[in-house]
């Protein structure tokens, strides 16, 4: 065996390995353990033999090296060079989900309020009969407390059928001046149709103070519709009647589509029912140890899917609730 040839054939084809697959072919076939290389070296029995045969495998061995580092490099090159990111083309878009409209009618709600100066607060969902009627001024024979209106859980339990009893849970844990609204959800034992669902939110609101009137509750009340409606909006108060409030009116917006002349959206009255308020009956203030002697306050419940089917003048509010994309991307 000639080392010198045997040197430049595994050159030539180390040089010639294009990949590191072929390059460890090479490896094997000129230094591997049954390479012509080893097989002759381990026979070798004189110096002279042995120095050319070991000076032989150190240069296959640094070409083998200097090849691999080599094909790293030109791979790295070509990862680089191939999986650029180009910065300026445009991105894939994520989709991004956004508040449910009942969510962003209630915050806004929640704003207005808390802009003048009022505290949002917490209800329960799952009440005790004492807080939604006992504490409400609703006598023993009250029609809603029938399992016909009203959902028990069991016993004295009930899901609330609005957030009134907010108010009365207010007042228990701290003294007047009161400024609070509370929003949530309520339950109620109606069938569900275009205009009905058993369940549905409310804000809910009371103010008890020294010498708070009327004009109080109607100055707010049309602060209100005026910030969920339009500025120029009017406002209506007309008597109704709830157990906890004394007197207690029914509030109307003048018409937003045909600002009071008449049109199917006010079914030509110029006029759109808002929800109910009135002022705190004395029962009620006397019931959490206040004395109607000394403060005075209002309330109001209004629902909020009402307020978001006449603002986007929404056909059926069974559409909040089914969780159509296609109807809640709109809003
Ligand atoms: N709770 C009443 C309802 O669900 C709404 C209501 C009316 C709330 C008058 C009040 C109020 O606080 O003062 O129909």
């Amino acid at each position: 065996m000639d080392p010198q040839a045997l040197q430049s054939e595994a050159l030539a084809a180390i040089a010639s390995a294009s990949s590191a697959p072929e390059l460890d072919d090479a490896r094997v076939k000129y230094l591997g353990r049954k390479s012509e290389l080893k097989l002759a070296l381990r026979e070798v029995r004189d110096r002279e033999t042995g120095m050319a045969l070991n000076a032989v495998r150190e240069a296959v061995e640094q070409a083998v090296e200097a090849r691999e580092a080599a094909l790293e490099r030109a791979e790295l090159d070509r990862t680089i060079a191939e999986d650029r990111v180009d910065v300026t083309l445009p991105g894939t878009p994520h989709p991004r989900g956004h508040l449910h409209l009942i969510t962003q009618v209630r915050r806004e709600v929640e704003d207005i309020f808390v802009g003048m100066g009022y505290e949002v607060v917490d209800g329960r969902e799952v009440e005790t009969t004492r807080y939604l009627f006992d504490a409400l001024n609703m006598g023993p024979a009250h029609i809603t407390r029938s399992p016909l209106h009203t959902l028990y859980v069991g016993g004295d339990t009930v899901l609330r059928t609005e957030t009134s009893p907010a108010q009365i849970h207010t007042m228990e844990a701290k003294q007047p001046p009161i400024y609070m609204v509370s929003l949530g959800r309520t339950y109620r034992r109606d069938t569900a149709d275009a205009t009905h669902s058993p369940y549905f939110h409310q804000v809910e609101g009371l103010v008890v103070d020294r010498g708070i009137t009327l004009a109080d509750l109607k100055g707010t009340l049309l602060q209100l519709l005026r910030a969920l409606f339009g500025q120029d909006r009017r406002a209506r108060f007309t008597t109704d009647f709830f157990p906890f409030t004394e007197p207690s009116m029914q509030v109307a917006v003048s018409c937003f589509v045909c600002d009071g002349a008449g049109c199917s959206m006010c079914k030509h009255s110029g006029w759109i029912e808002i929800g109910g308020s009135g002022m705190v009956d004395p029962n009620v203030l006397r019931w959490v140890g206040y004395d109607p002697e000394e403060v005075s306050g209002f309330a109001f419940g209004w629902g909020l899917e009402r307020m978001a089917i006449l603002r986007h003048e929404l056909p059926d509010i069974r559409n909040l609730w089914s969780g159509d994309l296609r109807f809640l991307r709109q809003f």
